[in-house]
């Protein structure tokens, strides 16, 4: 594997072989691979805490030297363009690029022009992508229900919006989970369904759910005409203890974050004792070293 930008370029066997490389780094914790040589630089030109933050940490697991380029003091501000900044690193040294952009599909544009000399990680491309979120995601769904076609999985909210959602769509199709449903206000549903059935209702959505991933409503993609009242939201789709009475009693709720409190999932349910929100942070770590490591293993 030379770059990882979409869940599309990968079999089911691939995905699998690093779901299972990052259970082993998880239980093995110490005495990982040195992949010293290698250098990653973050680039990161939206916000971000998870992921930027558990790349580096995976990379310094790995012994892989970090530089995190803040796009407000980098010069960036100065014009200077994305390729043109991956190319200064490269000069350097740095092979491995973590890159966060608003720009659909800039990584995989990114990585057409390296002529095999780096490495491109989408971390996030507006609205496109966001591979790595639902490779830790289907990491935490397999510890605890490996079975995935007999799976129902429910992602519920701005589904329009979600790169997350995209992303779960092609991971479970690849998976072979059995039902994908996908809940969200008419406004907010997808423009394109790639895997799954969409619906309206939260009651026909949860049905005998066995995983719940609910989403951040993301007022900075929102255009004017596609805001919606939040009451009214919260009324019909929020994730609490009482719409979660629908889904199956040892339903996995899953987010991806930052979660807006009380707004999308009440928070007695986040931190509840079928929460797996922590895990998915604490999992996303393993998983982005198998994938670093997928990238510059000899
Ligand atoms: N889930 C996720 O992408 O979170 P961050 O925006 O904090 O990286």
């Amino acid at each position: 594997m030379n770059h990882f930008l979409d869940i599309t370029q990968l079999s089911a066997t691939q995905i699998t072989a690093l779901i299972e490389r990052a259970l082993y780094f998880k239980q093995t914790e110490t005495n990982f691979p040195n992949y010293s040589p290698h250098s990653v630089a973050t680039l990161f030109y939206e916000t971000s805490t998870r992921t930027r933050v558990s790349f580096e940490l995976a990379a310094k697991k790995l012994s892989m030297p970090v530089i995190d380029l803040n796009s407000y003091t980098s010069s960036h501000v100065k014009g200077e363009t994305v390729e043109d900044t991956i190319k200064t690193l490269m000069a350097m040294g740095v092979d491995v690029f973590v890159l966060r952009h608003h720009e659909e599909s800039l990584p995989a544009t990114l990585a057409l022009k390296m002529e095999n000399q780096g490495h491109i990680i989408n971390a996030g491309d507006g609205r496109n992508a966001h591979p790595s979120q639902a490779m830790l995601d289907m990491m935490t769904i397999g510890e605890v229900k490996p079975d995935f076609k007999h799976l129902k999985i429910s992602i519920v909210g701005n589904i329009r919006h979600s790169r997350v959602a995209n992303s779960m769509q092609h991971i479970c199709a690849a998976l072979g989970v059995a039902k994908l449903a996908l809940v969200a206000p008419e406004i907010w549903q997808p423009q394109t369904c790639y895997f799954g059935e969409v619906t309206t209702s939260l009651q026909e959505g949860l049905a005998d759910a066995d995983v719940v991933i609910c989403l951040r409503i993301q007022n900075e993609r929102l255009h004017t005409h596609e805001f919606t009242d939040l009451p009214t939201y919260q009324q019909n789709y929020a994730i609490t203890a009482k719409t979660l009475s629908y889904a199956k009693p040892d339903v996995m709720i899953m987010h991806p974050g930052p979660i807006n409190r009380n707004i999308e999932i009440d928070s007695e349910i986040a931190d509840g004792k079928q929460s797996f929100i922590w895990r998915q942070v604490t999992n996303g770590v393993y998983m982005r070293m198998a994938i670093l490591e997928a990238l510059v293993a000899p």
